[in-house]
């Protein structure tokens, strides 16, 4: 439509269906699922988090995912810009702030971890992973993280690729990295799978990830379960608002929503699939926290043929996952810097640019030097997770169904979901309304003792 192409030529849009799903999932798949996933699972119990996790992807992710897609486009513009669009007046735009302090503190231990994976990249290649002990791998993956100089450089590095590719704009370099990346990962994925399984430790580790112990079921293992929820879906921060205000008038919000969070909700599942049945066949612990498929992946490789390129291949791969995570990231902040605070391109990608690398420095130092400094008995690192991921996205998030539930205009989602059947409609309703927000803050205060 023409509407369609005057934006398509001033703010940038995604050229295809295709393309749309490919960024959206390009930003919701990557570290949150083969890394945080495996990792926030193995600490919760296993099953019990897994239940709650699938509950809160779908009875609250999906529709407040939904109501972001719906900001975004019915405004073309950032969260704040959507906020006051559609409440004028009204001070609902401070809730944006939530997302900016969100995408900055994620930024920053994101890039660690990312960072981390170059190494395991760049050591794949050398040679120099293969053929340890799976105790061994252990300890060579704390020589890593604990080292006062190695993360930062990789950190760095991570920061320095992402920038540049945000720094050329939208579609260049969101779309072309996107549109391979996915099915290659999932291929890689598959095959992974299909070696754990064969391990001995097979069935031991799928009954944890899938059998719920309903004992376990407690407000800290609900409140972990919501922030990864969150977290994997890129959402409460205003990113996938960001997104939704670059798709076409034609864009299927809710369908857009349904698919990005199965594929999503895919990946996590079969990266579980593959850790923790090696898991119980490597006796690593599954609680080992942040540090867990450092320590077990390469064991994996090292017992496939060929193990060096298949694990350059897969570290090769989550950088790229991981990048597309870090641009919708970046994305979100600098929006708002370009469209709120009249910055150009450029300054706005330098001052995000530097929040990071000064962040992400003091991050990738929280397991060395730095790791005495802590914050109610946390490092930096775990800091900056748990207040983002457990905290701003499901606050953010509340706020969008409040928001989008009884505040802004009803017409606006009718039109942004038509052609809908009713009852799509009524639902979804409900869900913004009553459910995400009552689901929201009922963990929220079981999990601070409240009640
Ligand atoms: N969803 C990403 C992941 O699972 O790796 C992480 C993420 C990306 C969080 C973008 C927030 C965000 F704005
Ligand atoms: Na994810």
């Amino acid at each position: 439509t023409d509407t369609d192409n005057s934006i398509a030529a001033s703010r940038g849009q995604f050229a295809t269906r295709f393309a749309v799903i490919a960024a959206t999932v390009g930003s919701a798949v990557g570290l949150g699922n083969i890394w945080r996933f495996p990792y926030e699972a193995g600490t919760h119990g296993g099953g019990a988090f897994m239940l709650l996790y699938i509950a809160f992807i779908f009875i609250i992710g999906v529709p407040v995912l939904t109501a972001e897609f719906i900001m975004g486009r019915s405004t073309r513009s950032n969260i704040f810009g959507a906020y006051r669009a559609l409440a004028p007046g009204r001070p609902w735009y401070l809730a944006g702030y939530i997302g900016i302090v969100a995408s900055m503190t994620i930024i920053s231990f994101y890039s660690v971890v990312a960072g981390w994976t170059l190494e395991y990249f760049i050591e794949s290649i050398t040679g120099s992973l293969s053929g340890l002990d799976s105790g061994q791998y252990h300890s060579r993956f704390l020589a890593l993280a604990s080292d006062g100089v190695r993360p930062v450089l990789w950190t760095i590095l991570f920061l320095a690729l992402n920038f540049v590719i945000v720094a050329r704009g939208v579609n260049k370099g969101i779309e072309r990295i996107s549109n391979l990346l996915m099915p290659t990962l999932f291929v890689l994925l598959i095959v992974f799978c299909i070696r754990s399984l064969t391990f001995s430790g097979a069935s031991e580790g799928l009954r944890f990830l899938f059998s719920p112990d309903f004992s376990q079921i407690t407000p800290s293992v609900a409140l972990g379960a919501m922030g990864q929820a969150f977290f994997t879906l890129s959402l409460g921060l205003g990113c996938m608002a960001t997104y939704g205000s670059y798709f076409s008038s034609r864009t299927p919000l809710l369908r857009s929503a349904v698919t990005t969070a199965s594929l999503d909700t895919l990946v996590a599942i079969l990266s579980g699939i593959i850790i923790f049945p090696a898991v119980f066949t490597f006796g690593v612990s599954p609680a080992a926290g942040p540090t867990l498929i450092f320590e077990v992946l390469p064991s994996i490789f090292h017992s496939l043929p060929l193990g060096p390129l298949w694990s350059a291949l897969f570290f090769f791969l989550l950088i790229l996952a991981s990048l597309t995570s870090t641009i919708s990231m970046s994305e979100t902040a600098i929006a708002f810097f370009i469209e709120e605070r009249g910055m150009s391109r450029r300054t706005a990608t330098m001052t995000n640019a530097t929040v990071a690398l000064v962040f992400g420095t003091l991050c990738a130092l929280s397991f060395g030097p730095l790791d005495g400094f802590r914050i109610f008995s946390l490092n930096i690192f775990d800091a900056f997770d748990y207040l983002s991921s457990n905290i701003l996205l499901p606050a953010g998030g509340l706020i969008i169904s409040i928001f989008t539930g009884w505040v802004m205009p009803r017409h606006i989602l009718r039109e942004q979901l038509s052609p809908a059947r009713r009852i799509t409609l009524t639902a979804l309703t409900i869900l913004l309304r009553y459910i995400a927000p009552t689901g929201i803050i009922l963990v929220f205060l079981r999990s601070t003792g409240i009640i």
